[in-house]
């Protein structure tokens, strides 16, 4: 946990699924090889980089520039950037354009983008001619750590997130470090929610790493690669054995219960990210194990004073435009689609790196512990 890392190295994880099984490369600068991995993969493919805007203006030529380098054929569709662009009309635009481009059964869909191009893309490939493979190149923190990770792909209803899905594992993942130094630092902040996440849930050791070392994993030194790197294996090992999510998968859903009912709340808007409403709810979930008594106080105190030092909230109150009442949270954590049959699902915590999954929690409780919590300023 302490090998000092060169910026030289790459950290490559496999995911382990059989014939599905697939590698995820870490490291910095490594867009400039990205044409020649997919040439080893499959020399004879056309491909089709799928894209936002943002991400397009900067790293779009250079991804490019290493396919044409490797002799490999590709068209560039590029999307809205945003949330929106996961939607019927964003499949729409990106599955016309990818039969424009005559992408086909043996052909390659390449998303180069945060977890909406990655979603998106991995979709569209999923239901492309019944199926075409696609490779990864997350450029968000959140999606080098996450999405682009264990194969869930979709699109948004209007009626809800990610109703719309499929499961399709990539065929590669190629995470560039260096990719992230143009990320917003609100962004890069949010996914770091889904990096400390992993230590909470199963690693205590690596959050206590984290503690000493998150300011080299913002800064962009080795520290990064081995935090992303930790992320994703603990990742792999969780979907390996779970890819359904028929049990144990349910664990990356910590801080998710509560958090998911801020973010939709909040409108799913720039008031509060993703990663954002996962810190207020990891820090809510670890309170609330305290309460139940699984837990000291002074664990949980722990891991707020460290998404605060960070900068990400653990409290209602740093929602911008305020934060809603008990009961509305109840009502769209009752509409969450992890609730079976009217008993609530949380992920709770025996301590730091030892989360579990805690069925038959009464609403009640958790009403009359967010009463309690939403009065904390
Ligand atoms: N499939 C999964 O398992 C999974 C897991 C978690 C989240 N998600 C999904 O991921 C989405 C969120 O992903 P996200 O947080 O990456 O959001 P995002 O894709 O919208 O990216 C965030 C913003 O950063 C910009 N951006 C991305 N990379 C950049 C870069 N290198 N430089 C400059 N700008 C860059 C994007 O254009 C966008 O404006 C949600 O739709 C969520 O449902 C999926
Ligand atoms: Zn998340």
């Amino acid at each position: 946990m302490t090998v000092a890392l060169k910026h030289s190295d790459s950290i490559t994880v496999d995911v382990a699924l059989g014939e599905r099984a697939y590698d995820i490369v870490i490291g910095r600068d490594l867009l400039g090889s990205l044409g020649a991995r997919i040439a080893a993969l499959r020399p004879d493919a056309r491909t089709a980089i799928v894209t936002d805007r943002n991400v397009a203006k900067h790293w779009l030529d250079d991804t490019e520039a290493s396919l044409a380098q490797a002799g490999m054929a590709t068209a560039r569709i590029v999307v809205e950037e945003g949330e929106g662009s996961k939607s019927y009309a964003g499949l729409e635009q990106v599955s016309e354009a990818l039969i424009a481009a005559k992408i086909e059964r043996n052909d390659l869909v390449i998303a180069l983008g945060g977890g909406v191009v990655g979603d998106l893309a991995g979709f569209a490939a999923a239901i492309l001619r019944r199926g075409v493979d696609f490779v990864q190149v997350p450029t968000s923190l959140l999606a080098q750590v996450d999405s682009s990770v264990g194969g869930k792909t979709g699109i948004n209803s209007p009626q809800g997130k990610n109703l719309l899905g499929a499961f399709h594992q990539p065929v590669l993942v190629v995470a560039d470090t260096a990719v992230l130094d143009t990320l917003s630092p609100r962004q890069f902040r949010a996914g770091y929610a889904e990096v400390a996440k992993y230590g909470l849930l199963g690693d205590a050791a690596f959050f206590s790493w984290l503690d000493a070392n998150w300011r080299d994993v913002f800064a962009g030194g080795p520290a990064r690669e081995h935090a992303i790197a930790v992320s994703c294996r603990m990742k792999a090992a969780i979907v390996s054995r779970d890819e359904r999510e028929t049990g144990e998968r349910a664990l990356l859903n910590l801080g998710h219960t509560f958090g998911h009912a801020f973010e939709a709340a909040a409108g799913f808007s720039d008031r509060l990210l993703h990663g954002e409403a996962i810190s207020l709810g990891m820090a809510l979930a670890f309170a609330f194990s305290a309460k139940r008594g699984l837990l000291p106080v002074a664990e949980a105190e722990r891991v707020e004073r460290h998404l605060t030092a960070v900068g990400l909230p653990v409290r209602s109150s740093a929602i911008a435009g305020g934060a809603p009442d008990a009961d509305r949270l109840m009502d769209l954590i009752a509409q969450d689609k992890k609730v079976t049959r009217g008993t609530l699902t949380f992920i709770l915590a025996r301590g730091i790196g030892a989360s579990f999954i805690a069925r038959d929690i009464d609403g009640a409780e958790v009403r009359a512990f967010l009463v309690e919590k939403l009065a904390e300023r």
